[in-house]
């Protein structure tokens, strides 16, 4: 059983090497997968060396930094992809970029940022060994809550994120990541406290920091939503 499930492997990993030839070459084409062989190409896939995914990652912001697909690419200054390990196994989604992150082209750089990053070190991980990204990915003028057309223009961006990334938890920041991410339109109220699923991968609904900054009445929950999202990442208690 061992043995034939570390052939089935190695033939998993041998058609990814020919994938990679593949992309850097016009006459060696793989051809498809064998029956039996889809389910641990995608085991071989998610065991991806970091570099593949950070390589995978940075083509995908390259295909798509220059999107227009909504009218939030008229007046953006930035595209905000999002950043952090390519294979981190929690990851964060906010609703879009502001001000700050507008100018820098990064996630979560402005004050909400920073409050999330105290979030992140409190769950005792560094800002470094998680994903954090957007369900937008333009500034909305104004900071106003992007609109439904522009979460679904926007919606298959993230998603193809989150597949290469493949997290083992997520976490959604505030009403408007949850309600995109879960399709749901219920309250932050009601979504928080169950866990969820996106494509498989469970998912923690807990208030956005920005509105922690307006709201510190709220952080109590909060901690009580992270504590419990990293029990169910990796059983640490906090
Ligand atoms: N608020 C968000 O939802 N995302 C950011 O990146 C910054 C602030």
């Amino acid at each position: 059983m061992e043995t034939q499930r570390a052939q089935v492997l190695g033939q998993a990993r041998r058609y990814l090497e020919d994938l990679r030839l593949f992309e850097g070459s016009s006459f060696i084409a793989p051809s498809p997968p064998a029956e039996g062989l889809v389910a641990p190409l995608l085991a071989a896939v998610q065991a991806a060396p970091a570099e593949d995914r950070a390589r995978a990652l940075e083509g995908f912001r390259q295909e798509i930094c220059q999107c227009t697909r909504c009218p939030l690419g008229q007046t953006r200054n930035q595209f905000v992809f999002g950043e952090g390990d390519p294979q981190a196994g929690i990851l964060f989604v906010g609703e879009g970029p502001g001000e700050e992150e507008d100018r820098q082209g990064l996630p979560f750089v402005g004050a909400a940022g920073q409050l999330l990053t105290k979030i992140i070190e409190a769950m005792k991980l560094r800002r470094e060994q998680v994903y954090i990204c957007n369900a937008v990915k333009c500034r909305p003028p104004g900071n106003r809550t992007p609109a439904p057309k522009e979460l679904a223009a926007c919606a298959p961006y993230l998603e193809r994120q989150i597949e290469l990334v493949r997290p083992r938890i997520i976490c959604a920041l505030g009403k408007t990541a949850a309600q995109a991410l879960l399709g749901e339109t219920a309250s932050l109220g009601a979504l928080r406290g169950r866990l969820h699923q996106y494509r498989g991968i469970p998912v923690v609904a807990t208030y956005h920091p920005a509105a922690l900054l307006r709201h510190a009445e709220w952080k109590r929950q909060t901690w009580e939503d992270v504590k419990w999202l990293r029990r169910e990442f990796d059983g640490t208690e906090l």
